[in-house]
């Protein structure tokens, strides 16, 4: 049974991250008029009150998006960012949280796709009705890491694969680049992201070796930590690995970490690691 629920994280440090990097990537995707595919292996329920229970227990989103919510002079991906949510805030006050799969459609043209996959039975049907009735849009409540490979090579021979999954499992941690492999077998052009939570330091680095040791070509880690490495805090910093990332996300990154460690960071212990893990 899956307990996770992204309502509780919706907006942290971890979202900053993982959607400044969306974003980057579909408007690279965009500069070309041939239509591409979005793969969002773990969608979630779409759309986040920030006014609601879950969030206001935890009160992660302060210290992510809360926190860049008034800010000038933005490094620009995260400007481009923090602009895509006040799209979701019309009114001007923050309130609502797009996930993934709402970013997307919201970025993604006419003749764009997108494929989703949510295992969760309420989540599934939250994301249902934030996605209106898109007709560009495939929902499938199915394990995306099973699924997935079935779609590929996709009909558009371009596009983004996103993968985010709670890692409520700690076999995830092991299937995730099992899956990558299948996929870049059939799809090697394509854009992959995967996203990962530092609650054990050990892990990650496992899966930078098995990277570094496999078939795999370019390939970029950029990490975002709010607190140093410790096995008492839960999560203290998590990161996205991009394959085939655009030429223009690692520039990027250079002036966007240290502003959001420095921002972001908690009693000074904000960090940030960029790191290609593959060469071209
Ligand atoms: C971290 S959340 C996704 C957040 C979303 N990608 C975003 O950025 O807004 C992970 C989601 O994956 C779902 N999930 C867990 N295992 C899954 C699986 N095997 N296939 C599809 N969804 C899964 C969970 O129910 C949860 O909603």
């Amino acid at each position: 049974m899956l307990s996770y629920r992204h309502s509780f994280h919706a907006g942290n440090f971890a979202d900053v991250l993982k959607h400044s990097v969306l974003i980057h990537i579909l408007e690279h995707l965009k500069k070309k008029q041939k239509p591409f595919c979005y793969v969002d292996t773990h969608a979630g329920a779409g759309r986040y009150s920030l006014t609601a229970e879950h969030a206001e227990k935890t009160q992660e989103y302060v210290q992510g998006i809360g926190a860049l919510w008034q800010a000038n002079n933005l490094p620009p991906v995260i400007d481009a960012y923090v602009n895509v949510i006040k799209e979701f805030n019309s009114q001007g006050d923050l309130n609502d949280y797009p996930g993934s799969p709402l970013i997307a459609s919201h970025l993604l043209r006419r003749q764009d796709r997108l494929f989703l996959y949510e295992l969760h039975s309420t989540d599934i049907k939250l994301l249902e009705t934030a996605l209106q009735k898109d007709k560009r849009v495939q929902l499938y409540h199915e394990d995306g890491f099973k699924h997935c490979i079935g779609l590929m090579p996709p009909v558009q021979r371009r596009g983004l694969v996103f993968i985010d999954p709670s890692y409520e499992v700690k076999a995830d941690y092991e299937q995730v680049l099992e899956i990558i492999l299948q996929l870049y077998k059939r799809f090697a052009t394509g854009t992959y992201a995967l996203w990962y939570p530092v609650v054990e330091r050990s892990r990650i680095n496992e899966i930078e070796k098995k990277i570094q040791a496999s078939q795999l070509n370019n390939v970029q880690l950029f990490e975002l930590g709010q607190l140093a490495d410790s096995r008492e805090h839960g999560m203290t910093a998590s990161g996205m690995i991009v394959i085939n990332p655009p030429w223009t996300l690692n520039k990027e990154m250079q002036q966007a970490l240290p502003y959001l460690a420095e921002q972001l960071g908690i009693a000074n212990q904000g960090n940030y690691r960029i790191k290609q893990l593959k060469d071209e």
